[in-house]
């Protein structure tokens, strides 16, 4: 019995001591113990901290009624936010924008889909500007949701949803370049053709125009960074929750046009990117040329389960890389 209680305990101590390294696809706890909930997610880095963004899924996964294709859902708890100085160690700071529990018509109503939550920082109005995927149990909804707060943990006051230039939109992301200036990019014309379109300058609407970008080329997950004054954008095929092949294009441009180049993935199961699916590209910020690519790796049958692959991005001159590795640090 005592044998048993030092083997639960030093398990406990384990999993909440402070955390130096890197493992993919492990399960991560976050500094209380438990296994970060910030699915699809993305980060900001504000003030000397960063704060991690993600899906929030309810922890019951079931197959989406009346729908045909393998439509797998959670409740759809808001986007959380942690905390985090080191990129290791991570604090929850609770939800940061709460789904509409008593409203059974609202955008944020747990039973439909907030997915691929991104934050930036409007300089101008001092606000936190939050872009999300919006959708319904089908996901025909097809939608941009856009949310703002005053802090960078929230409350997030949620806006509206919209069709971006009237286009529909499912997988997105955001990205504020160094000018100030904002882009919203997401999987268009049916998941067909990735759309860019620039905000206004309150980062709350875009402006009316768009590119069209992999036309018909079906690429979505989107993660956009830009390295020596070129934009890269790695994405995925759309298998849904299964994986598939990753592909990064380059432009000089952030509107494109992009030329794709390959798969950056190396390493065992580097054809279905290690079993994950883009999110996110992390500059990590002091440390000269460091990027860290940023995977879900989905479990469809238990979404909350999902885990986390984060590589550090190798360059060659303009080529990347993301060679696989067990464990490592920055
Ligand atoms: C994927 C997408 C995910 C989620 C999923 C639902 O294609 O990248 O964010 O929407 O489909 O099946």
């Amino acid at each position: 019995m005592k044998t048993l209680s030092f083997i639960i305990f030093s398990i406990i101590a384990t999993s909440m001591c402070a955390m130096g390294s890197f493992t993919p696809g492990e399960k991560w706890a976050d500094t209380d113990g438990r296994h970060i909930n910030a699915h699809g997610g993305g980060i900001m880095y504000h003030n000397g901290t960063y704060y991690w963004y993600g899906e929030y899924k309810g922890d019951y996964t079931y197959r989406s009624p009346g729908v045909g294709w393998e439509c797998y859902r959670a409740e759809a708890g808001g986007v959380s936010c942690y905390s985090s100085k080191d990129l290791y160690n991570w604090k929850f700071e609770g939800i940061a924008l709460s789904p509409d529990t008593v409203n059974t018509h609202s955008d944020i109503h747990p039973t439909m889909v907030i997915e691929r939550p991104k934050v930036i920082y409007n300089e101008t109005t001092g606000k936190f500007v939050m872009w999300m995927h919006i959708d319904n149990h089908d996901y025909g909804k097809a939608s941009a949701g856009v949310a703002v707060g005053d802090s960078p943990t929230g409350p997030f006051t949620y806006i509206e949803s919209v069709r971006p230039n009237g286009q529909i939109a499912r997988d997105l992301t955001v990205y504020k370049d160094d000018d100030g200036k904002a882009y919203l990019i997401y999987s268009s014309e049916g998941n067909a053709t990735m759309q860019i379109s620039q905000l206004t300058a309150d980062y709350l609407k875009t402006v009316g125009t768009y590119t069209r970008n992999f036309a018909d080329k079906f690429r979505e997950a989107p993660a956009i960074f830009k390295r020596g004054g070129k934009y890269y954008i790695v994405s995925s095929g759309c298998t849904g929750w299964s994986p598939n092949e990753a592909e990064y294009a380059v432009a000089d441009c952030i509107t494109g046009p992009y030329t794709a180049i390959n798969n950056p993935c190396r390493g065992k199961d580097a054809d279905k990117t290690f079993y994950g699916q883009s999110t996110f590209v992390l500059p990590v910020q002091g440390v000269e040329d460091t990027f860290i690519m940023m995977f879900d790796k989905w479990n469809k049958v238990d979404l909350i389960d999902s885990r986390y692959i984060w590589l550090p991005i190798k360059f060659e001159g303009d080529e990347l890389t993301v060679p696989w590795q067990d464990q490592w640090s920055l």
